[in-house]
């Protein structure tokens, strides 16, 4: 029997069925051939690709051939800005740092101050500008070439506002409506963010890649049925998973819910703690039944942010995998296993953090790729 859920890009409920959801967005499954492809070009495969964590795509065949054809392509992905980032958040960013090493493209990140100011009644422009801020630091750290990456506030670069309109003048109410649920009540600045959204496909005449997370993808729709009318390509995209939180398979990590994440800024006490405390296992009650029957690493958080972020070895996952299965793992081995690992990786993209502050203007204003965008006109 199937579980209710909900994906859509404001929320994230009950236990997702991703095949499902290829399904109903009309989207692709990544095939072993599409990555035996990729694999062809790059010389090896990032474990999020390989493990399925990134699962499902539009157009990704197309973006291959233009990048063998010589005609390049940019990745395109962003954030909004709610509140400190956490381990889930990362995800998206530490892959397309990859893709870029690997394919050498350029990268727009847009940091959507102006949505969530819009999206949520109790914030100030000021408050989501200043998260903004915060995660461009982290951002900032998971090591992107400056000179290949232009980093954007919305409500800071403004150039952007002609390609805007002429994206909105091709998108009615009615289509927002039935995509978003917007409603009579909703503000009109929700109802033009689509616009803006969908907008940085358009910043570079060249095949657009989106990878984030599938609860994205009715933007890409959007953007999909206005592009050809204003003579650009569509975008393709390619769509992830969500990263469990630390309280089980449902929904995804929130960063309004401090039970759930595990945030960037996080200490070791505080890591130990939450996860002892909270963790959700795919552990049975006993140790007695556990040691008989095996746990399910299926379900388990700790498993599945081994898999997705701290244990890149496909020896060593396969091998806690195995013993998690037949008894011989108990769940609390495993939360010390995963709290060390946590902290370490934490405790170096902290220090790659501070460092990150003292980049902040090559990424926005100065790097190669920020002085062309400032300087272009459409
Ligand atoms: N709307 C996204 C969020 O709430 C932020 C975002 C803007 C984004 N552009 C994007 C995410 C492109 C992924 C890809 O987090």
């Amino acid at each position: 029997m199937s579980q209710r859920f909900q994906v859509t890009p404001w929320e994230v409920t009950g236990v997702v069925d991703y095949d499902k959801l290829i399904e109903d967005f009309g989207t692709e499954k990544i095939t072993p051939q599409l990555l035996k492809e990729i694999e062809n070009i790059t010389g090896g495969l990032h474990p999020l690709l390989r493990r399925g964590f990134f699962f499902s795509h539009r157009d990704l065949p197309q973006v291959l051939e233009a990048y063998k054809k010589g005609e390049g392509f940019f990745l395109y992905t962003g954030r909004g800005p709610t509140g400190h980032m956490h381990i889930g958040h990362l995800i998206p960013f530490l892959f397309v740092k990859w893709l870029q090493d690997k394919f050498k493209v350029p990268v727009i990140i847009q940091i959507t101050d102006d949505e969530k100011f819009l999206y949520k009644e109790e914030f100030t422009l000021e408050t989501t500008r200043k998260y903004a801020m915060e995660n461009i630091y982290d951002i900032i750290a998971c090591g992107f070439n400056p000179d290949l990456t232009f980093i954007f506030q919305d409500s800071e670069y403004t150039n952007y506002y002609p390609l805007a309109v002429k994206i909105a003048k091709k998108i009615t109410l009615s289509t927002v409506k039935a995509v978003f649920g917007f409603k009579n009540e909703t503000n009109i600045g929700l109802i033009f963010f689509p616009a803006i959204q969908a907008m940085p496909c358009f910043l570079l005449e060249k095949q657009c890649l989106i990878p984030a997370a599938i609860d994205q993808d009715p933007y890409w729709r959007i953007q999909r049925d206005v592009a050809p009318k204003l003579g650009y390509p569509k975008t393709a995209a390619i769509h992830s998973k969500f990263l469990p939180g630390l309280e089980g398979p449902t929904g995804k990590m929130s960063a309004s819910k401090e039970q759930t994440a595990i945030y960037l800024t996080d200490n070791p006490e505080t890591v130990k703690r939450k996860i002892i405390k909270y963790a959700f296992t795919g552990g049975q009650p006993s140790v007695a039944e556990q040691k008989k029957k095996g746990g399910n690493p299926n379900i388990c958080t700790v498993f599945q942010w081994l898999n997705s972020l701290l244990e890149m070895d496909d020896k060593s996952i396969k091998n806690r995998e195995s013993m998690c299965l037949s008894g011989q793992l108990l769940c609390g081995e495993c939360k010390n296993y995963l709290s060390d690992k946590l902290i370490e990786f934490l405790s170096s993209h902290q220090q790659r953090r501070v460092e990150a502050k003292k980049h902040v203007d090559s990424f926005k204003y100065t790097g190669v790729l920020a002085r062309e965008l400032w300087s272009k006109k459409w």
